[in-house]
């Protein structure tokens, strides 16, 4: 993630917290940012290779494949979306994603996420988003899901 997040500066990041501690947080590309420019994407690869040859060629062949299946119309691109584990089904993920839907209606424009999680898929459904696409990558089933504007 620290990877990840590091070479997208145009993510904004929506965090609830508890007691002091983040305990849940929704990153989220402004329309028209969500790609990260060539040198981005050289950041995300040579920071990659820390975790070895293999681990950078994967992240690019990954960070590719979801690329190509980017929306053209304006959008939020949401993600990464997270709770801490042992907080998972208390509301929190919703109370994130009811701020992203809220922003999204301000803007008038789609939302757009990507998941590789099964079990978000549904989350998401509950929040307008529907499946538009699916591709395996690397061996690992991928949802590309859209929420249209409103
Ligand atoms: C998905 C996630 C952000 C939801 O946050 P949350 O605070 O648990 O969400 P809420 O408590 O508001 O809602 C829970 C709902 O999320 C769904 N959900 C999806 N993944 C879940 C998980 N790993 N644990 C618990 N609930 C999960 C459940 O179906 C549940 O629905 P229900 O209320 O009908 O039972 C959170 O579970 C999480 O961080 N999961 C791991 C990372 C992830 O999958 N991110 C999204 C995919 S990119």
């Amino acid at each position: 993630m620290r990877v990840l997040l590091s070479s997208s500066p145009a993510l904004t990041i929506d965090g609830v917290e508890q007691g002091g501690a983040l305990v849940g947080v929704a990153a989220a590309a402004p329309p028209g940012r969500c790609q990260p420019r060539a040198v981005a994407r050289l950041r995300l690869v040579t920071r990659g290779v820390t975790f070895g040859p293999r681990a950078a060629e994967r992240l690019l062949t990954w960070n590719r494949a979801w690329a190509a299946h980017d929306i053209s119309e304006p959008h939020v691109h949401l993600g990464p979306v997270s709770v801490d584990r042992h907080l998972r089904g208390r509301g929190i993920g919703t109370l994130l994603m009811l701020r992203h839907t809220t922003h999204l209606d301000s803007l008038g424009v789609a939302g757009y996420l990507e998941t590789d999680r099964p079990e978000a898929v549904g989350f998401y459904e509950r929040h307008g988003y529907a499946v538009i696409a699916e591709e395996e990558i690397l061996g690992v089933p991928n949802w590309f899901m859209r929420r249209p504007p409103n």
